[in-house]
C-alpha cells in the first residue's frame, strides 16, 4: 500500500499499475510495477495551446506525474514538428501485451523499439534473452540500449527496417508491432513458428492473429482505437493544387464522416493514407482531404463537393466504403484478417463479407 500524497516514482509507479490492472489478473501489471517508465522518457514533447511544442525533463513540475498517467508521450519530432517516436498510452501497451497470450520463456519479436520501455516490460515478464527488438532510427537505439542496461535488461535490440525481422534471431513464439502498419510483413510470419500470435496496429485498429503453418494467419481486431504513428516511409505531397482545377462532383458522404464513423474502415480500404481537414472561423470542419504516398489525392468540402486527383481514385474507394457502411460506427471487432500466402485480407463480419487487400507494408 502506498500513501494517497506519496508523489516518489515508486508510490506514484504502484498506484499507476495498479491502475492499469483495473483489479484484473493481467501478468503484466506486475511489469508495470517494476519497470520505472522515467528511465525511458527521461524528458517529453508537448504542445502549448497555439500548438508549439515544448520539452518536459525531470524535474520539471508535472513530469513524473505525466510519466505515471495513461498518457502517450511524445519523445521525438521530426521534420515540421511531426512526432516521429513516442512511448505509447500505457493502458493500449498492456493490451496489446495481454494480447500476445504470452508466457515466460516465449521468443518475443518487437518491431518498434522507440524508448525501449515496452522492451523492457518485456525482458521483465519473459527474460531478456527472449526478446529482440528494432527501431529504424539508430540514436534511439543507441538511448534505448543505455537505458535498458541501467535496469540491467539486457534484450537484443538493432537498427533496421522491422518490417524484415530478425532470422538470425527466429523463430518467433510472439510478434508485436508498435508502429502502424498497413498488413503484416511477410518476413514477419515467416519467422513465427506455427501457432504464433501476432499482435500488429493495423489502420487505425490493432489485429491479433494467429500463425499457421504455410504462411497463413487468421483472426480478428481487438475493440480498442489505436493510432499509431506509422511505419516510417517516404510519402510524396498531396497535390492539392492539381484540385483546384476540377468542379467536383457531387458526393452524399459528409467530410465528418470520414472523421470518425468512417475512418477506422478508410485506414483498411486505402492503407497507409494520410489525413488533413480544415476548418472554418467558428472552428467547424468545412472540408477534409486525404491522399496516398503515391500523391493520389482527394477533398470533400461540407458543401457536398468531392474532387480526386492521381492514378488511385480514393474518392471512388470511399464510396464504395459508405456504401457498405451507410450510417454508423462498425464496431473493430467485428473486423478480422486472413493470411495467405497468396496476399492478406481484413474483413467484416466473416471472410465471406466485405474485404479489402491489405497492400503494400
Ligand atoms: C510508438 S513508437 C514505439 C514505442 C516503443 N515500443 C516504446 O515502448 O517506447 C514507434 C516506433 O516505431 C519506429 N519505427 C517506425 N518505422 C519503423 C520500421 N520500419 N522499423 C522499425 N521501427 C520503426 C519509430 O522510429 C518509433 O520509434
Amino acid at each position: 500500500m502506498t500513501e494517497p500524497n506519496d508523489t516518489s516514482s515508486s508510490a506514484l509507479r504502484a498506484r499507476f499499475a495498479a491502475s492499469l490492472g483495473g483489479g484484473g489478473q493481467s501478468q503484466w501489471v506486475g511489469a508495470f510495477s517494476r519497470v520505472p517508465r522515467e528511465h525511458f522518457v527521461p524528458s517529453f514533447y508537448q504542445q502549448d495551446e497555439n500548438g508549439r511544442w515544448y520539452e518536459v525533463s525531470e524535474g520539471d513540475p508535472g513530469y513524473l506525474e505525466a510519466v505515471y498517467s495513461d498518457t502517450a508521450l511524445t519523445t521525438q519530432l521530426g521534420e515540421h514538428g511531426i512526432p516521429t517516436s513516442s512511448s505509447s498510452e500505457p493502458r493500449l501497451m498492456l493490451t496489446m501485451l495481454d494480447a500476445l497470450d504470452a508466457e515466460p520463456g516465449h521468443r518475443l519479436f518487437e518491431l518498434g523499439l522507440g524508448t525501449g520501455y515496452n522492451a523492457a516490460l518485456a525482458s521483465s515478464l519473459l527474460g531478456s534473452d527472449n526478446v529482440v527488438s528494432v527501431d529504424v532510427d539508430p540514436d534511439l537505439v543507441r538511448l534505448a540500449r543505455k537505458r535498458l542496461e541501467r535496469g540491467r535488461y539486457r534484450p537484443y535490440v538493432f537498427a533496421g527496417d522491422g518490417t524484415e525481422g530478425c532470422p538470425d534471431r527466429a523463430p518467433y513464439d510472439r510478434v508485436i508491432a508498435t508502429a502502424a502498419l498497413r498488413r503484416i510483413p511477410p518476413a514477419l510470419l515467416s519467422q513465427a513458428r506455427a501457432g504464433a500470435v501476432v499482435v500488429a496496429p493495423i489502420g487505425f485498429g490493432v489485429a491479433k492473429v494467429t500463425v499457421s503453418a504455410g504462411g497463413e494467419a487468421t483472426g480478428r481486431f481487438l475493440p480498442v482505437p489505436a493510432f499509431f504513428m506509422p511505419r516510417r516511409r517516404p510519402v510524396k505531397s498531396p497535390d492539392f493544387a492539381g484540385l483546384e482545377a476540377q468542379s467536383g462532383r457531387a458526393t452524399s458522404v459528409r467530410a465528418t464522416d470520414l472523421l470518425d464513423r468512417l475512418r477506422f474502415p478508410l485506414s483498411l480500404a486505402l492503407p497507409g493514407h494520410r489525413s488533413c481537414s480544415w476548418r472554418d472561423e467558428a472552428g467547424e470542419v468545412s472540408g477534409v482531404g486525404l491522399w496516398t504516398e503515391d500523391g493520389s489525392t482527394a477533398t470533400v468540402h461540407v458543401s457536398g463537393r468531392a474532387r480526386q486527383t492521381g492514378p488511385r481514385r480514393l474518392w471512388d474507394t470511399v464510396e464504395e466504403l459508405a456504401s457498405v457502411f451507410p450510417d454508423g460506427a462498425p464496431a473493430r471487432e467485428d473486423f478480422g484478417l486472413t493470411v495467405t500466402p497468396a496476399g492478406q485480407r481484413a474483413w467484416y463480419r466473416g471472410p465471406d463479407g466485405p474485404s479489402w487487400v491489405l497492400d503494400g507494408s
